[in-house]
């Protein structure tokens, strides 16, 4: 008697990568732990269409092509048209992608309820129809020609979107529906893929554009947005620290547009506001005096400049080992500006327990911000305030050497107009462009000279 033998497969949950066995650690994206077991299913095999397809498709000489320029659907929001690089496409398929509970439901809801236009199908696998009603009248938007079905089976839409015949397609969330014609469950790694092939192919037969959310996981028992990555025309992310109110929207891929665009927001009582002027994040928390340990850096988030406030607290340690704490900033980078300004301008900080803030609740990558960070850690540390209307920017190299960064004039001029009296920029960053500022401008070559610049 021989067993029933059922064949299975392993897919990688964040990369999506196949293997016949299990292994630990991805070979493709090199992740840990992230294999998913999955049944094959016995459904009848798909095959290619036969040969006589092929007489449609012909190759052409990219002269000869006509270039069209792709119809664009105008989004409420100005901040997600900017990401999506002036509207949604028609036809495209869009992945917004984020953590659960970060507002990615909010934003597309927010969006579709404004749109008088055209017909709106809005499909949600999460949460029921009252539910959405519920969040539709904290938004504070009533809608005709929104409509909403609380569906996962694949086959079911497409029978929803042959009756209601959407002038836009939302699936809330891909990781939630699943096709009979596969026997894994939903969010796993095959049926994700299935589904998203199947609305590519409906959004680009009809010429509708579809938004698929997406949840990121840390765990990897949904499959990862990333398995999506090739298949879709766009993916965005939504991030930001929960427990703060401000999201970022970026753009990872574009088919459309420059993915160096972003658009922030700020969750409210109401649904999301967009935030157009994104230093209002560092000003709406000053405080009347000057305090020490606290300095405006002016960083470049995408295009888009703006003022963030750099906190630190420098104090003797405590324990033998001195403790380094970092929100916002890379702790490697903390780590590195330390040892530049012990070795450089002098200051024992080996010793000391070291703490950095970027405040806001952002995440800052900009290498402008060293200089910002770099004074308020000695600012901290001698116990000296820096004015509040002083901002710097600049990168600190190995040798404590100020190096010149991007964008310089749209740095100092948002400084400017946020009132700023002082700006201290890399020396030499300003070659060739001409000095027409209502800002002060202090030029340094070395951190040397930023410290007796500062605290002199
Ligand atoms: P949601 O859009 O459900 O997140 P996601 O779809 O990404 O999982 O939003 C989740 C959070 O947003 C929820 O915790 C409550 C908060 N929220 C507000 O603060 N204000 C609002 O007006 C709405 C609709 C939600
Ligand atoms: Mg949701």
């Amino acid at each position: 008697m021989s067993a029933m033998k059922i064949k299975t497969v392993w897919h990688c949950s964040s990369c999506g990568m196949d293997s016949p066995k299990w292994v630990g650690k991805c070979p493709s994206c090199g992740e840990w732990n992230t294999m998913v077991e999955e049944r094959v299913s016995r459904g009848p095999q798909r095959t290619f269409a036969p040969s006589s397809a092929i007489g449609s498709s012909k190759p052409v000489a990219v002269s000869a092509i006509e270039s069209s320029s792709e119809e664009r659907i105008h989004m409420p929001s100005e901040e997600l048209n900017r990401v999506l690089g002036g509207g949604l496409v028609a036809g495209s398929l869009v992945l917004i992608g984020g953590e659960p509970g970060i507002g990615k439901s909010t934003l597309v809801l927010q969006n579709i309820l404004s749109i008088k236009s055209r017909t709106i199908l809005y499909v949600s696998g999460e949460e029921s129809a009252s539910q959405i009603k519920m969040r539709a009248d904290r938004i504070g938007r009533p809608s005709d020609n929104c409509f909403i079905v609380c569906e996962t089976s694949m086959e079911r839409i497409m029978e929803h979107i042959e009756s209601v015949q959407p002038g836009l397609l939302v699936i809330d969330s891909i990781q939630t529906m699943a096709s009979q014609t596969l026997e894994s469950s939903a969010g796993s790694v095959s049926q994700v893929r299935e589904c998203a092939a199947s609305l590519l192919k409906y959004a680009k037969e009809s010429g509708v554009p579809v938004i698929l959310i997406g949840h990121i996981t840390k765990e990897g028992s949904l499959a990862g947005p990333k398995v999506l990555e090739h298949i879709v025309d766009a993916v965005l992310q939504f991030e930001g620290d929960s427990r703060y109110m401000y999201r970022i929207l970026r753009a990872i891929k574009n088919r459309f547009g420059n993915t160096s665009d972003l658009g922030i927001y700020e969750m409210c009582q109401r649904g999301l506001r967009e935030v157009s002027n994104p230093s209002e994040i560092l000003l709406s928390h000053r405080e009347d005096e000057d305090l020490s340990g606290m300095t405006v850096g002016v960083t470049l988030e995408g295009m888009r400049p703006f003022l963030v406030e750099a906190q630190a607290l420098v104090s003797t340690a405590a324990y033998g080992t001195p403790q380094r704490s970092v929100t916002g900033f890379d702790s490697k980078r903390l780590n590195m500006l330390l040892a530049v300004l012990e070795k450089r301008a002098g200051f024992k900080l080996g010793v000391k327990d070291v703490f950095l803030n970027i405040a806001g609740g952002l995440k800052v990558n900009d290498p402008a911000l060293d200089l910002a960070v770099a004074s308020a850690i000695l600012s901290s540390n001698i116990d000296m305030a820096v004015p509040q209307t002083m901002c710097l920017t600049g990168e600190v190299g190995l040798s404590g050497e100020i190096r010149p960064v991007t964008r310089i004039e749209q740095r100092i001029n948002e400084a400017a107009r946020l009132g700023m009296t002082d700006i201290v920029i890399p020396r030499h960053n300003l070659k060739g462009v001409e000095r027409d500022f209502n800002i002060k401008i202090h030029e340094v070559s070395k951190i040397e000279e930023a410290v007796r610049l500062l605290f002199a």
